[in-house]
């Protein structure tokens, strides 16, 4: 749990964010965007360096973790895919590696393709904060962030809300931190849109439904209320399959296209997504001004970084 103690803390999940710590993070993450759009980089992390280590391939979260350091004066090393660059090719064991980088900077940002992985490194690392950055398909809390971020920057509140999640709600880390975020709120109702074989699995359901949420889950569009606040479409996570075939008979089952936010949508909603999209919202959707993955949502990544990073640093 946070509990408004940012400082030196790790941060491996959803789960231990408050309200309150939204409170103190949002308002932060508004103020960075007047640094962003600076040209002068802030000195907040002035003599401070952070490691990037991406076990898993990345581009924008890790160049949004590059550039939020950068824009407050800090440094990075930057590792990516040590199992082909680093040490890690001949052998070397994750608790020494996080040991040796452990050594050279005040934080770490982990991507991983293991579940739970991020909270081994944090344990490993016991002298600088871990930053979890999408652990296999346990949870990417950062993109959660600014997911609610983006949501609450339209409504104003992370209560009340109703939501459409549509893909592979099974392996995708970004929806599994997006519900607990939303569990720490009352009155929010998701509808889960996947084919079966990618539905949450049953003890998640139920632990979240426990927690509060309103859970629903569909299998067509027809079921779509359309009343939704936000759609948040996902990818078919294809490097979680065992056999192609199987990727193959549920891969874009559900795509989101012109007509169906036409019949489904409503005016005042907003469409994210994650990103990348590998064909799940059809192009022509971009420039619908509900859509919001390839504008605000990516640009508040780097803003809610920079709040974070200030946070765990003692900087702010
Ligand atoms: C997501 C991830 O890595 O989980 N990407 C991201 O960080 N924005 C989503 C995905 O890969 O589908």
């Amino acid at each position: 749990m946070i509990n408004g103690k940012f400082k030196g803390k790790d941060i491996l999940s959803l789960d231990q964010f408050t309200p309150n710590d939204f409170k103190i993070l949002f308002p932060l993450t508004k103020k960075m965007k007047n640094i962003g759009f600076n040209a002068r980089p802030s000195k907040l992390l002035d003599g401070n360096i952070v490691t990037l280590i991406f076990y898993e391939p990345s581009s924008r979260t890790f160049g949004s973790f590059s550039a939020a350091v950068k824009q407050l004066g800090g440094q990075t090393v930057e590792i990516q895919n040590p199992q082909v660059f680093s040490s890690v090719a001949k052998g070397e064991c994750l608790s020494d590696t996080i040991r040796v980088f452990e050594a050279y900077c005040d934080a770490i940002v982990i991507r991983h393709y293991e579940t739970g992985s991020a909270k081994k490194a944090a344990d490993y690392a016991s002298s600088v904060p871990v930053i979890n950055a999408g652990d296999g398909t346990g949870e990417h809390p950062t993109q959660a962030l600014l997911d609610l971020y983006t949501i609450h920057e339209k409504f104003d509140r992370l209560d009340n809300l109703v939501g459409v999640v549509g893909g592979d709600i099974l392996n995708g880390r970004t929806v599994h931190s997006l519900i607990r975020g939303l569990c720490r709120f009352k009155k929010n109702t998701l509808f889960l849109l996947s084919p079966k074989q990618l539905r949450l699995p049953r003890a998640d359901f139920l632990y979240f439904r426990d927690k509060g949420i309103n859970l629903i889950e569909i299998q067509s569009e027809e079921e779509i209320p359309k009343i939704a606040d936000f759609w948040y479409w996902t990818r078919v996570q294809k490097e979680r399959f065992k056999n192609l075939k199987d990727y193959k008979t549920v891969k874009n089952r559900f795509i989101v296209t012109k007509k169906l936010l036409e019949d489904y949508g409503n005016k005042e909603m907003i469409l994210m997504h994650p990103l990348p999209r590998i064909g799940e919202i059809e192009q022509e959707v971009d420039s619908d001004p509900r859509a919001v993955y390839l504008k605000s949502q990516i640009r508040n990544g780097m803003y809610v970084r920079m709040a974070l990073l200030a946070l765990i640093l003692g900087k702010v």
